[in-house]
């Protein structure tokens, strides 16, 4: 991975192959920003910038050799919008983009001026962290299954983050530290998301989390098997699970800070390694995906991954409910009855509306553990992909000072998230003739099935400050942004870290 570091001079003595410098669309001065430059160079380029008609535009690029200091450097601008609108998603694409159009020319050292441009009320150590996420996550792709590096594009060795204020300079390492850890717990998230379901079981997620709790004095990890599962009374995750030559595990990760706290906050993952649909089979084209239906367990994981670097000073929990939804003699039908962990009665008539019955089991069992906020997050509906789009996540609860604090973290990563209601007059939807609930709504016709999916789960939760998290649509990107890859975003992850950091 990229080696960052910080420089507290920007001029063209630096020692890399090549400087990104980003350029605003209302600049006036261009060559203000480039006054850095040896006066040839800067001639010919602010020429040329004038040919190309190069305007700033956000994502705009303009890459050109600089031959005066040493042969073979190379000078990046890429184009950020008018100055007013930029944001800390602004300068993630922008180092993104820099970073692929250097890895392309062969630049293998880059140097960036972090703070030439700021968003409103910000600092450098408010954009470090967005930059660096820029700069790494623009270079994660998922290859092992490929027997040729395709494009030949080498990755960048090493960026260097110029900033020219003494003082400011010192707490720039803690924020190349933050920014490196969300990018890592994303990756890491990423990578079981992306993994075919042969190889990421819940076996597998089960020795993920052992491997993280091992690595971690702050961490352990306990895991109910299936016999334990029985015995506790899990019943919705073993219905789910019936169907699989997989066992089911109920993973539970904990993270105690080093000052004691009394605060325990429970993050529960979705961990459905592959979703066939079950006896309620989905049609190919639905099933092509659906090894990222553990994408809510993945962030779990990813979260913790990072957890005891970022210390975070409240206790954290990680539930991961892991187990395969799979069609067979064994399996869950139509129609059964299956008791979840708190005794409530659940009528499955849809056995492809799996997600809500592992969560229920898992949130019920945060509940019981005394948890003093939960937040679920979960590939739960293709309707929350209806109603935001692929791009942006539901955001659900019952607490709204939680959501907005959980919404203030991900605008702040850049993950799109939108708050949807739990409309109390939908509930009677999920009410069944012979169990207490049912877990697809009475009237499927209606919609609003990212709703009646979220309130099948509020059944679980009590009087728990609750969060909701449909993260079906952004889990998954269909294609390449400026600084994202196609395939497994790692989504909420990002969030995730940068709220805990807060609280
Ligand atoms: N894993 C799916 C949801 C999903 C769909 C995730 C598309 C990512 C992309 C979930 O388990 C599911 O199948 N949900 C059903 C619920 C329905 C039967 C009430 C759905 O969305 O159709
Ligand atoms: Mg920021
Ligand atoms: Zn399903």
């Amino acid at each position: 991975m990229t080696k960052i570091t910080i420089n507290p001079t920007w001029n063209n003595q630096l020692h890399t192959d090549g400087y990104a410098v980003f350029v605003p669309q209302d600049e006036k001065e261009i060559s203000k920003s480039l006054s850095f430059l040896h006066k040839d160079e800067l001639a010919t380029l602010v020429s040329e910038i004038k040919h190309e008609k190069f305007q700033g535009k956000l994502g705009e690029l303009f890459s050109f050799p600089l031959w005066m200091s040493k042969p073979g450097r190379r000078i990046i601008l890429v184009g950020i919008g008018p100055q007013k609108d930029i944001t800390d998603e602004t300068l993630r694409k922008a180092a993104g983009l820099a970073t692929r159009a250097a890895s392309k020319a062969g630049v293998g050292t880059l140097a960036f001026r972090v703070a030439a441009y700021l968003p409103n009320n910000e600092t450098a150590k408010d954009v470090v962290p967005d930059i660096v996420e820029g700069i790494l996550l623009s270079q994660y792709s998922f290859k092992k299954y490929k027997s040729e590096n395709e494009n030949n594009v080498v990755s960048l060795q090493r960026a260097v983050l110029c900033h020219e204020n003494k003082r400011e300079v010192l707490g720039l390492e803690r924020a190349v530290e933050l920014g490196e850890m969300y990018v890592q717990g994303a990756m890491q998230a990423s990578d079981l998301v992306n993994e075919p379901s042969s190889h990421i079981t819940p076996e597998v997620l089960v020795s993920h989390a052992q491997e993280i709790s091992l690595r971690h004095k702050q961490i352990s990890c306990s895991v109910l098997d299936e016999k334990e599962l029985k015995k506790k009374g899990f019943g919705c995750i073993l219905g789910v699970a019936r169907g699989s030559d997989e066992p089911p595990y109920l993973i539970h990760l904990s993270y105690t800070p080093k000052m004691p706290s009394k605060k325990k906050v429970f993050l529960v993952g979705k961990g459905i390694t592959f979703d066939s649909g079950g006896i309620s089979i989905k049609p190919a084209d639905s099933m092509e995906n659906m090894k990222m239906d553990m994408a809510g367990g993945a962030a779990v994981l990813g979260v913790f991954s990072q957890i005891a670097t970022l210390s975070p000073k409240i206790e954290v929990h990680g539930i991961i409910a892991a187990c395969e939804n799979m069609p067979s003699g064994t399996a869950i039908k139509p129609g059964d009855v299956l008791t979840a962990y708190n005794k409530k009665t659940v009528e499955v008539l849809n056995t492809d509306a799996e997600g809500r019955l592992v969560l229920a089991d898992a949130c019920a069992y945060a509940v019981d553990h005394k948890a003093d906020m939960i937040i679920d997050l979960a590939t739960l509906t293709g309707a929350c992909i209806v109603a935001l789009g692929p791009d942006i996540a539901g955001l659900f609860g019952t607490d709204q000072s939680l959501l907005g604090k959980i919404k203030t973290a991900a605008d702040d990563a850049g993950e799109k998230m939108w708050q949807l209601p739990l409309e109390q007059s939908y509930e009677k939807l999920m009410k069944s003739d012979i169990a207490d609930f049912r877990n697809i709504s009475a009237i499927r016709a209606v919609g609003g099935g990212a709703i009646t999916g979220a309130l099948f789960i509020k059944n679980f939760i009590g009087e728990t400050p609750w969060a909701h998290i449909d993260i079906a649509g952004p889990a998954w990107a269909i294609e390449q942004r400026e600084y994202t890859e196609k395939g497994a975003t790692g989504f909420g992850v990002r969030t995730l870290l940068r709220f805990l950091k807060e609280l």
